[in-house]
């Protein structure tokens, strides 16, 4: 099937699914909402992990969507023909309801149906079995049974057929995951899975049956669900035949535009700058969704990250000597008019998204400029000593702490008839990458959704908090983000001024006279429109004609929300607030803590 638009496949595989019993879900922010434990949402499942965890889903068992998802993890990777930092995932799910044979034969008809694609070009593999489950032979059986020769079913252990927890604890399974062919030629030993570029992983099917807890043991789910994720970006690009992703519809504008902005003066089909284009189109795009989300840049966390993507995409902008600026505003402005259909936050977000990466820009730019003449320095130090190599630490100095790319470091060496200690400042970025892996390993060491009880009273507790707020500061607080860990809550919150003491206090006292009311928690499932007549809160993510959850506590909150939360209020110890900060314009933070209710 020739040129199809990534809107006509994320149309046509949601009504795929409609058609099937399934109920269209909206696609979470790149934020996750109530969860410390990941900076950004990595797949369509991690919205859904409470669900997947055993709460009831307000649209029912069988759910479909496209989800917006930013993983940084193969960041380096970016750049290839195939890797994304930024991507959308198809995904279909069942909450207990069906199981692999459905799965499958869905997956399978989709593809070779719906799709079109040659059965001949897929391929897939199944989990071998091991101490915790075991070998995956009800799947094996039934892609037999759709007709996939058993030569192209191949058993693989946990490394390859195993998703989740992502983190330490949370929802996972064994899964089975379909290949296909991209016709490059075969080698000794390939196979799915085997990263040299023959095989594409489009789609994975995960029977989620099992829980891993903190402590590391793998606890069957009294109720299976089925996760299912395909790579939008990839998928498209396999059926129109593309050689590499970024000539789908939602990439090759983005490329085009920055042929332009170097004034044509370099090609992406040059392979010299074939990388440079595909990290500042990849890097670009995720910054404009993340910071449309939230993710402003800053030296911490998410905003971190979206810093780190924004000035690298700014160097091999460098690189490919646009000289242009602000070059990564217009680029968005791209991102824009490509995703800005699917995606409304991005046009609602229009001014922020522009000038932040507008700020970042001529931030970093400054940075460049200092480490120009920091280089300058150099020159001068090497020249009086009578030196023709800069020794790999200071090149990397160079890059580390003014963001000068290597080839920007030789060519000014080149000028000034010097050499670089290239050997060097290999191994020292390779020391440095692995630190900074380790570093990010770290945070996801509280696993995915973290259903401790102390994170499900602290969840309680914030809305408690919210409706407080709106007692003592008026019905203007908006909830504007909120974020969990066992130890503590933090809530963010439209307000244009400090808190006073007393409405500190004021709020926590409120928040603890309803506590010591000891009211029952409960929820109702209502149409939005129901909910919001009703007066329930309700400023996050859903869409108009969709049933939700409407959390009831006592008389005192009524509030949109997924749980899961504590039964009585008495199950909260003494709440404190810890600090309250300020995050951005008109925006509030407050840090609050429950004493646990031994304590309490
Ligand atoms: N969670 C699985 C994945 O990310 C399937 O959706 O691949």
């Amino acid at each position: 099937m020739a040129n199809m638009s990534v809107r006509d496949l994320r149309e046509r595989y949601q009504c795929f699914f409609e058609a099937r019993g399934h109920r269209r879900i909206p696609s979470a922010a790149l934020l996750p909402e109530n969860d410390a434990s990941v900076l950004f949402t990595t797949a369509g499942m991690h919205p859904l992990a409470p669900y997947l965890l055993g709460e009831t889903h307000p649209m029912g068992t069988r759910l479909v969507d496209v989800q917006r998802c930013l993983r940084t993890g193969d960041i380096d990777e970016v750049g290839d023909s195939s890797h994304l930092t930024f991507f959308e995932m198809l995904g279909n799910w069942s909450l207990g309801d069906y199981f692999k044979r459905e799965s499958l034969t869905w997956s399978y008809e989709f593809l070779t149906q719906e799709l079109e694609i040659d059965p001949a070009r897929l391929a897939v593999t199944v989990f071998a079995g091991d101490a915790d489950a075991p070998r995956d032979d009800e799947s094996a059986a039934i892609w037999l049974g759709l007709g996939i020769p058993a030569e192209r079913i191949h058993f693989l252990p946990k490394e390859d057929n195993w998703w989740g927890p992502v983190g330490a604890a949370g929802p996972c399974g064994p899964d089975s995951e379909i290949f296909y062919d991209t016709g490059r030629p075969d080698h000794s030993g390939c196979r799915p899975g085997c990263g040299c570029g023959k095989w594409l992983e489009i789609w994975n099917n995960v029977f989620m049956a099992y829980r891993k807890t903190a402590d590391g043991d793998l606890v069957k789910l009294s109720r299976a669900n089925v996760d299912t994720g395909m790579g939008l970006d990839r998928t498209i690009a396999v059926i129109n035949g593309c050689d590499d992703v970024y000539q789908i519809d939602t990439l090759a504008p983005l490329i085009a535009r920055l042929e332009a902005l170097t004034g044509h003066a370099c090609a992406y089909s040059d392979a010299q700058y074939t990388r440079a284009f595909r990290i500042v189109a990849d890097h670009i795009r995720a910054a404009t969704v993340a910071i449309a989300d939230g993710a402003i840049p800053s030296n911490v966390e998410a905003g971190y990250i979206t810093r780190r993507l924004i000035r690298r995409a700014i160097r091999y902008g460098v690189e490919l000597g646009i000289r242009a600026e602000p070059f990564c505003a217009q680029l968005a402005e791209t991102v824009l008019s490509v995703l800005g259909d699917a995606y409304p936050i991005l046009e609602q977000r229009r001014d922020v998204i522009v000038s932040e990466l507008a700020r970042e820009e001529s931030r970093f730019k400054a940075t460049l400029e200092r480490g120009l003449r920091e280089y300058r320095k150099l020159f001068e130090r090497l020249r009086r000593d009578g030196r023709t190599t800069i020794a790999g630490a200071d090149a990397f100095n160079l890059y580390e702490t003014f963001g000068f790319p290597l080839p920007l470091t030789l060519e000014l060496a080149r000028e000034d008839g010097l050499l670089v200690d290239e050997g060097r400042f290999g191994e020292l970025l390779e020391e440095h990458k692995t630190d900074s892996r380790r570093g990010a390993e770290q945070k996801f060491k509280g696993g995915l959704q973290d259903h401790s009880e102390q994170t499900t009273r602290l969840h309680t507790a914030t809305h408690l908090l919210h409706a407080a707020l709106r007692q003592v500061l008026g019905a203007s607080v908006r909830q504007m983000g909120s974020n969990i860990t066992p130890e503590r809550l933090r809530f963010d919150f439209s307000h244009p001024e400090a808190l006073s003491e007393a409405q500190l206090r004021e709020v926590e006292r409120l928040v603890n006279e309803e506590i010591s009311r000891n009211d029952s928690v409960s929820y109702d499932v209502l149409s939005l429109e129901q909910a919001v007549e009703g007066g329930a809160l309700a400023f996050f993510g859903a869409k108009y004609g969709e049933q939700v959850k409407v959390y009831s506590i006592g008389a005192f909150s009524r509030e949109v929300c997924g749980g899961p939360h504590a039964a009585h209020t008495g199950e909260l110890g003494g709440f404190t607030i810890v600090k309250q900060e300020v995050v951005g314009q008109g925006v509030r933070r407050i840090r609050a803590v429950i004493a646990s209710p031994c304590e309490g």
